[in-house]
């Protein structure tokens, strides 16, 4: 997931490590409950999937935790090295470990990650018997409204209306049944309303999660955006001019049955 959108393609998201710093930092600040539901510990191996550039990773291992950081983006990879962590170029949906992972740790990842089967199949061979899956996502009804107003548009204006939101927001009995069928017990789970603060605006995060979406209209890439930001604006700007995405987190805890 590198740098800028896929020529032709409108519903694959690419990345760059300066643009999400700059517009979706907030990510990693706001995962810190999640890392307080794994609860790491020392000399534990933890994987960490959909690791980004790392800003969390780094707090698994100042945890004493011996860290593995995956992701699908090179840019993403790249940057966590940087930091100093094992971090490695792996698509989730093909997870290659086996039987290694004290707990397997992911946060806002999940929701990329559209065969979730693959997904929590790879997540149950990498642990070991007995060992904790914990991860935060978005759940059912996550960013409903800005999803909404970019399909009106996209229908409005003859677009390819799909790639609006290409992502998986399971609700808690959904990835409940998912992880079941794959020894995970739930130990604990629950969706909540997260109203985010957007460091750069609307259109800041539109940039960063969907440019897909409006880079299919060309010249009038900037009419769409400009429909979408008028369409949320009631519901989502302040009289200041401040912007909340409606985010709704699935925050889980399932533990591999013991072999
Ligand atoms: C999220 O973290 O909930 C999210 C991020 C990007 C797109 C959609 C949702």
């Amino acid at each position: 997931m590198t740098g800028g959108p896929v020529a032709g393609d409108p519903s694959r998201q690419t990345w760059s490590s300066a643009t999400y710093d700059e517009n979706v930092r907030f990510v990693s600040e706001l995962g810190k409950g999640v890392v307080d539901w794994l609860a790491p510990r020392a000399g534990e191996r933890i994987l960490d999937l959909g690791c980004g550039d790392g800003a969390l990773t780094i707090a698994l291992r100042d945890a004493g935790a011996d860290v593995v950081g995956v992701d699908s983006s090179d840019d993403f990879v790249q940057a966590a090295r940087e930091r100093g962590l094992d971090a490695r170029l792996m698509d989730a949906h093909a997870l290659t470990f086996s039987r290694e992972f004290d707990a397997v740790f992911s946060n806002a990842a999940l929701h990329w990650m559209i065969e979730p089967e693959k997904v929590v199949a790879g997540i149950a061979r990498a642990l070991k018997p007995g060992g904790r899956f914990v991860a935060e996502f978005g759940g059912h009804g996550n960013v409903a409204a800005i999803t909404t107003a970019m399909r009106a548009v996209g229908a409005a204006m003859g677009g390819d209306v799909s790639a609006a939101g290409p992502w998986y927001f399971p609700t808690e009995a959904e990835y409940s049944a998912l992880l079941g069928t794959h020894g995970l017990e739930v130990s604990r789970i629950t969706r909540f309303p997260r109203p985010t603060p957007l460091p750069t605006g609307m259109r800041g995060w539109l940039e960063t999660m969907r440019a897909p979406f409006f880079d299919q209209f060309g010249d009038r890439r900037d009419e769409a955006m400009a429909r979408v930001l008028d369409a949320l604006a009631p519901s989502l700007s302040d009289s200041a001019g401040n912007w909340t995405a409606d985010y709704m987190r699935l925050r889980v805890e399932a533990v591999l049955a013991a072999a």
